[in-house]
């Protein structure tokens, strides 16, 4: 799928598949303005096609008209309903939807006009791209050729710009767009690799695979005896369970701009949770190849990064390992002193993401001093019963990031909800033995597993998501599936926009805490 511009009016005009889409007015009536300056050729079988068919009504739609003698084939109509939500992730959901309705075709070229209210032609390509790029993802790497896939063959798809959009700026938008899905793509093309292809080791190899000859991007990994050097026992703990060894992999973006603040990005990397000797039940176990999907996030942004060159430096941190019970796996009972030397009690195997991600938490910001820290981590089940899938958790000790984060969010269309850090929810986790437990109460669940994890940050500013709800399953969306959703992605690649365009970036100071 290749995407081009070009400006109307254009003088002769054939197509195979003209695509229009309009928004609808307020009372949702049908609303044809050939005020473009189209072609007449497009013009007319535009007035057929609306003449054809009775749009009233109906507040979104998508209708496909054929006229095989004539020099456009294929017309599809695209009516978005822009008079609530969220009207650029309308236009990604109708892209989606457009995309299956395309289902089998193949099409050498297509054009795109469009005539929307409250969007620019700049916001509505970006849309329109990431909903095609995203729906046209599919893990087929297992799957028989013959039967691999019922995608849609597009050629070229070509934007007809208005005369007021400058073509320079659309193109720019173009590029940075496809940076940023190839980036998501990957972190659903990781998440949605089974178990047993993608342990600690494959996972080091596909980063190898992917950044080994990009400049900007460096690399390191750390083995077992690297890991046991420096203390990590948290994390170490974890991976007792299972043959397969864990890793610590450490990506740095380096970028020009010798002013660049600090991020830190650390994602959860259990490439499969089994649950450990707290063993969970069989039903859906199988989703749990999907414990990475923070981790996979991470390496997404970096593969953006790697492409756009933003101007935030930006160090990733990635423990990775298996969560399984085997005669050497860790115990409930147990109690293991992490990186930053406070002493864990085990309480559930199961909780096991909170203790990779509190040594790396710890050593990233002790051996980076980062300016922010986010984390993501599939971390609770009690998040999705909270959230369901339509939004990640958002927990943050700093009301700025925090801010940012909710606007990225809405950009984006990765919503996020905030949910409290208050130091009565601390409580939960009081240990007899040790400094901290590793379980709360029944309730509350997702808010006691980010509280655990600020007891490993310090006061550095940091936001935590909790991504189980929204990491993968997300077929209701129309531009997804089934699979991971490289959810984290879209929404920190609009965060590093904000970070170097906003001159207050948050700091450190007491005011700004929560
Ligand atoms: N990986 C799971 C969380 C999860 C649940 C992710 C559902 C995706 C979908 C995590 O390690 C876990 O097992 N959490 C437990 C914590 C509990 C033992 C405190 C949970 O949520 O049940
Ligand atoms: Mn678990
Ligand atoms: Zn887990």
């Amino acid at each position: 799928m290749k995407f081009q511009t070009l400006k109307i009016p254009i003088d002769v005009f054939a197509s195979d598949l003209v695509i229009y889409v309009y928004s609808a007015e307020k009372t949702g009536k049908k609303q044809f303005k050939p005020g473009l300056n189209l072609t007449t050729n497009l013009n007319n079988i535009l007035q057929q096609s609306f003449a054809l068919d009775n749009f009233k009504d109906e507040k979104s739609k998508i209708n496909l008209f054929n006229f095989p003698e004539s020099q456009i084939p294929r017309l599809l109509i695209c009516k978005i309903d822009t008079t609530e939500g969220n009207i650029i992730e309308e236009v990604r959901k109708n892209a989606g939807d457009i995309y299956s309705r395309l289902k089998g075709l193949h099409i050498k070229n297509c054009h795109i006009v469009s005539q929307m209210s409250d969007v620019s032609e700049q916001n509505f390509i970006e849309a329109l791209m990431e909903g095609f790029l995203l729906k046209n993802y599919k893990y087929s790497d297992l799957k028989k050729s013959s039967e691999k896939s019922d995608k849609v063959i597009i050629g070229k798809i070509i934007f007809l710009l208005s005369e007021k959009t400058e073509n320079a700026g659309v193109k720019k938008n173009i590029k940075t767009t496809e940076a940023v899905i190839e980036g998501v793509n990957f972190a659903r093309y990781l998440g949605d690799t089974p178990g047993n292809m993608l342990t600690p080791i494959r996972f080091v190899r596909e980063i190898q695979k992917r950044f080994k000859d990009n400049k900007a991007i460096s690399f390191k990994i750390l083995n077992e005896s690297d890991i046991k050097k420096l203390k990590m026992n948290a994390f170490l703990a974890v991976a007792r369970g299972s043959k397969e060894p864990p890793r610590l992999i450490i990506l740095q973006y380096h970028s020009n701009n010798k002013k660049a603040k600090n991020l830190l990005l650390v994602g959860k990397g259990i490439t499969f949770d089994s649950g450990g000797i707290s063993i969970k039940p069989a039903a859906q176990m199988e989703e749990m190849k999907y414990d990475m999907c923070g981790a996979a996030a991470v390496a997404g942004v970096f593969d953006v990064a790697g492409r756009i060159n933003p101007d935030v430096n930006i160090t990733g941190i990635i423990p990775a390992a298996e969560n399984l019970p085997d005669a050497s796996a860790f115990k409930p009972g147990d109690v293991v002193k992490a990186y930053n030397g406070k002493t864990i009690e085990i309480i559930n195997t199961d909780a096991e993401g909170r203790l990779i991600l509190a040594d790396a938490l710890a050593y990233g910001i002790s051996k980076y001093h980062p300016d922010w820290v986010v984390d993501l981590a599939t971390l609770t089940g009690s998040v999705v019963v909270a959230l369901g899938s339509h939004a990640s958790g958002l927990f943050s000790n700093h009301r700025q990031l925090s801010d940012l984060l909710i606007t990225a969010g809405k950009q984006s269309g990765e919503r996020v909800w905030e949910l409290p850090l208050w130091d009565d929810y601390k409580k939960d986790l009081e240990s007899e033995i040790a400094d901290i437990k590793n379980l709360g109460g029944r309730d509350a669940g997702s808010i006691s597993a980010a509280k655990f994890l600020q007891e490993f940050v310090g006061d550095v500013p940091w936001a935590h998501l909790d991504i189980a709800g929204t990491a993968y399953g997300r077929k209701h969306v129309p531009y997804l599936g089934k699979g991971a959703s490289g959810v984290g992605v879209r929404l920190l690649v609009a965060l590093l926009g904000m970070l170097k365009s906003n001159p207050n970036s948050p700091k450190r100071g007491p005011s700004d805490k929560i």
